[in-house]
């Protein structure tokens, strides 16, 4: 199957090795990419089987991926409108190269019983490298870890130096909802 590479904010990125290692646990279902890009994971979750739901304030990267099993919702995450999932649940929600720590708590609200959250995203020390430097959003050590361990049964959870795509501080983690 051919995976063309989107451009995400300029920068042309395949998908998180990450991403693609954890997701795979997870069984044809419903999945959430969260503030999608252009895409990258988008394509990798419909290309799985899942039904997607790509949210982000600028679709314009979406509007090329098309299908029965995309639903693209343009949100902005940050202006104080409702979660834009409402009360539906999800089997999957992958977050990647974003941080909006006011949407942990409905992030994990809206995974389904036994439903996966995979995340990564940059971390402090990471202004040595460039943007983003804003503190806003850069995990402070150990902080990805200790917003999802009291809900979810972490599976995996790394928080270092990474030379690819670029080098660059991250954290990344992957945890489970409990069963119903
Ligand atoms: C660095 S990109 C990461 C895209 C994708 N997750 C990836 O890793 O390829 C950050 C994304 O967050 C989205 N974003 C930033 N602020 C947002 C907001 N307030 N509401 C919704 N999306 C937002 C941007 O539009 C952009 O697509």
């Amino acid at each position: 199957m051919s995976m063309r590479t989107p451009s995400v904010q300029g920068a042309s990125l395949p998908p998180s090795p990450w991403v693609r290692r954890f997701a795979a646990l997870c069984r044809p279902g419903t999945a959430l990419d969260l503030a999608a890009g252009g895409g990258r994971h988008t394509r990798l979750l419909l290309e799985a089987g899942h039904k997607v739901i790509a949210v982000d304030r600028d679709v314009a990267g979406l509007v090329p991926l098309t299908g029965p099993r995309l639903e693209i919702l343009q949100a902005d995450l940050e202006d104080g409108s409702p979660w834009p999932l409402g009360t539906r649940r999800v089997d999957l929600i992958v977050v990647t190269n974003y941080l909006h720590r006011p949407l942990f708590a409905p992030l994990i609200a809206a995974l389904a019983p036994s439903g996966l959250l995979v995340y990564e995203t940059f971390a402090a020390g990471n202004e040595r490298f460039g943007k983003p430097s804003n503190p806003d959003f850069l995990l402070q050590p150990g902080e990805l870890l200790d917003r999802v361990r009291p809900q979810l049964r972490v599976l995996a959870y790394e928080d270092l130096e990474v030379a690819e795509p670029r080098p660059a501080m991250v954290q990344r983690i992957a945890a489970r909802a409990t069963a119903a």
